[in-house]
């Protein structure tokens, strides 16, 4: 069906010195669905990039990488050949200006740690994309949740955003369940809070769905 699916997942690990990083709570599940879900179905060679994970799918090419910049990287040498490219991984949004060699010593009661933006990987694909590529990203919100997806949608040039909306009744991370949106430039779709096993199902019919009007 597809000639190259890439999806993305876990979170990124943004070292600060050789024993702390800055992370995010990210499991990897929703990612690992989607990857078993493409080769139950048959629908093409898969490519799972992930951040540090216990979740990695079987039979699929599994690459693992720590950074943001890393799994920009690893995206950015296979991007071109893909069809299908599902961000589902939660990128750490900063980092540490500086990765300090030798573990940082306590001194002072306060201590400020300077960071710095790391690329926005979904931006870059979308910008970069051409018109058979389905791109499909992810959002977490927890205000003006549908304007700000709509928002992202558009800024990102996505074909598909699903939408998280984090509360306490759906902290989303973490959890076997969750309950998202799926949010196209044409209509929002509230799916019930299911398990993210089905949602990776649904996610993959809407592709299936993008794909034909293509
Ligand atoms: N993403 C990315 N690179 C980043 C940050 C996020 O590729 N540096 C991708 C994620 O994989 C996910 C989507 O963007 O598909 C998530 O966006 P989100 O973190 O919800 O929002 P941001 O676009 O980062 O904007 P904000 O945090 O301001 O809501």
């Amino acid at each position: 069906m597809f000639k190259k699916i890439i999806i993305t997942s876990g979170p990124t690990l943004e070292p600060i010195d050789p024993v702390r990083f800055i992370s995010n709570r990210s499991s990897g599940r929703t990612g690992y669905h989607l990857a078993m879900e493409a080769r139950m179905r048959n629908l093409g060679p898969v490519t799972f990039i992930t951040g540090p994970t216990v979740f990695l799918p079987s039979q699929v090419e599994v690459i693992q990488v720590e950074t943001a910049q890393e799994m920009r990287e690893a995206i950015g040498a296979r991007f071109r050949q893909a069809d299908v490219i599902i961000m589902a991984a939660a990128v750490s949004d900063y980092r540490s200006l500086k990765y300090y060699p030798e573990k940082m010593k306590k001194s002072g009661e306060r201590l400020t740690l300077e960071l710095v933006k790391n690329p926005d990987i979904l931006l870059e694909l979308g910008r970069n994309k051409r018109k058979n590529q389905i791109l499909v990203g992810f959002a977490a919100e927890t205000e003006d949740i549908f304007a700000n997806a709509q928002k992202k949608l558009l800024a990102k040039n996505l074909d598909l955003l699903v939408l998280n909306e984090i509360s306490e009744a759906n902290p989303a991370f973490g959890s076997e369940e969750n309950q998202v949106y799926l949010v196209r430039p044409d209509g929002v779709r509230r799916l019930e809070k299911m398990s993210k096993a089905r949602i990776a199902a649904l996610i993959w019919d809407d592709v299936i769905g993008l794909a034909g009007r293509s």
